[in-house]
């Protein structure tokens, strides 16, 4: 089974709490998306391999690290794409490819409308971005995707996820790696996330 982090964090507390809050404002609300997608992502990208290079300070020279490889940043539309901009900032030499989905709203089912990703150029590392984690079926079909295009080493970087679409997600795709600020009660009838913050796209984008 794969791995669930919940990187758990008194900023990560606080900026979630102001986020799950129906008064918070689409300005604020894609504000606190990114910086918790940043924050998450230090966690998520802790095994990344890094290599040693040869570093002249103003004093010496010495050995230094960098990452070995570069990775792609697989945000999900619409609203996996607040989590970029605070990830890109902190990897500014990831590369970015996106996927859109959308959720039927009867069958839940999630229907792709959108792909992005290169021909024939897989990166061997990527992270999945997507607010919320909730019958897990776009997680789920971007990892089948990915998969087809040749990556091998795959995390979804969420923040709410359901116990459900969790177990959904592990099922399918036990090698994935998942990461997430808080894990919630459950589903209800309509695939919403209770208590969740609603819906993530609308919210960021005033859609509502
Ligand atoms: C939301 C969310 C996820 C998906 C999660 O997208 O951003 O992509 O639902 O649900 P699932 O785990 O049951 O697949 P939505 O269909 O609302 O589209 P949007 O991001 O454009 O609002
Ligand atoms: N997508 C959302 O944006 N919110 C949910 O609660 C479930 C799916």
């Amino acid at each position: 089974m794969s791995n669930v982090t919940i990187t758990n964090h008194p900023l990560i507390e606080h900026k979630l709490s102001i986020l799950r809050d129906v008064n918070t404002n689409p300005t604020i609300f894609r504000q606190l998306v990114s910086e918790l997608g940043a924050l998450l992502c230090y966690e998520a990208t802790r095994d990344l391999p890094i290599k040693p290079v040869e570093v002249q300070t103003p004093l010496t020279t010495m050995t230094a690290y960098e990452m070995q490889e570069s990775i792609a940043l697989i945000p999900i539309l619409r609203a996996g794409l607040g989590m970029v901009e605070g990830i890109w900032a902190l990897i500014p030499n990831a590369h970015v490819f996106h996927i859109g989905f959308y959720r039927n709203e009867q069958t839940l089912e999630p229907v792709e409308y959108y792909n992005k990703l290169p021909k024939n150029h897989p990166f061997n590392t990527c992270l999945i971005l997507d607010p919320m984690l909730a019958t897990g079926g776009s997680a789920i079909a971007t990892t089948d995707i990915i998969k087809r295009w040749g990556a091998k080493k795959i995390k979804f970087v969420g923040l709410i996820g359901a116990p459900e679409g969790i177990r959904a997600l592990q099922e399918v795709h036990p090698d994935v790696d998942i990461h997430l600020a808080a894990i919630d009660d459950h589903l209800n009838e309509k695939g919403y996330i209770v208590p969740g913050l609603g819906d993530a796209g609308d919210r960021q984008f005033g859609t509502v």
